[in-house]
C-alpha cells in the first residue's frame, strides 16, 4: 500500500504553556512495498509521525492518503477496521499481556473472530523460533524472544504495511540483528511495506529510503 502525507503537522498541548509543535509541515511518499528507515535525534517527532501513520494518533491538520484513502476523514471504528485490517505495528517495548500465553498474545488482533487463525499464528510463531514457548507466559521469555512473539504478533492479520518503532532499541546487538533480519524477511516475503524507526545506520543503509527527522521537519 502507498502512503502519502500532506502537510502534516501535531501539536500537544501543554499546560500553562504555549502549545508544542512537534511536527511541521511534514509531506512525504512511500511507495508500496518499500522497506524506509526513519532516523533522527531523540526528540524529533520519530515517534509522533508513525503513530499518526499507523492510524493510532490524529494530527492536528494535514493529510494521510493510505492508497489515495484520507484516512482521518473517517471516524475512531473507521479508523480501528483500517488498522487491523492492513497495519502491523512493533513498539520499542514488547506489550504482550502478561496474564496470556504467547500464542493467546499472538491471537489477541483477531481474537472473537469466528475462525481463530490457531494454525496460523502457530506458523508465524516457528517463523520466528518460538513454537516450542506458545504456551508459556511472556515473562518466561528474554528480551529477544518477547520482542519476537510481539513481532508475531504484528504479522498475524498479513498487515500490508509494517510500522516499528526502534523495535531493537531494547535488545542487544545479536538479538537485535535477528530481530531486524526477522522484519526485513518478513516484508520481503509478503510485499508489506516497512517503515522502520531506528538509529542503527548499518541498518537503515540496507532500506530502499532514508527519512531523516529534525526538531519536527524531514530533512
Ligand atoms: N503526549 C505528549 N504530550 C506532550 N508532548 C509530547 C507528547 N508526546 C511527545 N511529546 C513531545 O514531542 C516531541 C517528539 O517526541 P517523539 O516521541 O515523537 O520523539 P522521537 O523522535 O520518537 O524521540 P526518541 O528517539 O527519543 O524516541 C518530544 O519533545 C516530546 O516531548
Ligand atoms: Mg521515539
Amino acid at each position: 500500500m502507498n502512503i502519502r502525507v500532506e502537510n502534516l503537522n501535531k501539536n500537544y498541548k501543554k499546560k500553562d504553556s504555549p502549545d508544542v509543535k512537534v511536527l511541521k509541515n511534514v509531506n512525504l511518499e512511500i511507495i508500496s512495498g518499500q522497506k524506509i528507515a526513519l532516523t533522527g535525534p531523540s526528540g524529533a517527532g520519530k515517534s509522533t509521525l508513525i503513530h499518526i501513520l499507523g492510524l493510532m494518533d490524529r494530527p492536528t491538520s494535514g493529510k494521510v492518503y493510505i492508497d489515495d484513502v484520507d484516512c482521518f476523514e473517517g471516524d475512531d471504528k473507521y479508523l480501528c477496521i483500517m488498522r487491523k485490517k492492513n497495519i502491523g505495528f512493533v513498539f520499542q517495548f514488547h506489550y504482550l499481556m502478561p496474564d496470556f500465553t504467547v500464542l493467546e498474545n499472538i491471537l489477541l488482533p483477531v481474537w472473537g473472530e469466528k475462525n481463530i487463525k490457531f494454525k496460523q499464528a502457530q506458523n508465524i510463531l516457528e517463523k520466528v523460533g518460538l513454537l516450542h514457548w506458545q504456551d508459556h507466559f511472556p515473562n518466561e521469555l528474554s528480551g529477544g524472544e518477547q520482542q519476537r512473539a510481539a513481532l508475531a504478533r504484528a504479522l498475524i492479520n498479513n498487515p500490508q504495511i509494517i510500522f516499528a518503532d526502534e523495535p531493537t532499541g531494547n535488545l542487544d546487538r545479536v538479538t537485535g540483528c535477528e530481530i531486524e533480519k526477522l522484519l526485513f524477511e518478513s516484508s520481503s516475503q509478503t510485499g508489506s511495506t516497512l517503515v522502520l524507526v531506528t538509529h542503527n545506520d548499518d541498518l537503515a543503509s540496507k532500506t530502499d529510503k532514508v527519512i531523516k527527522m529534525t526538531d519536527g521537519k524531514i530533512v
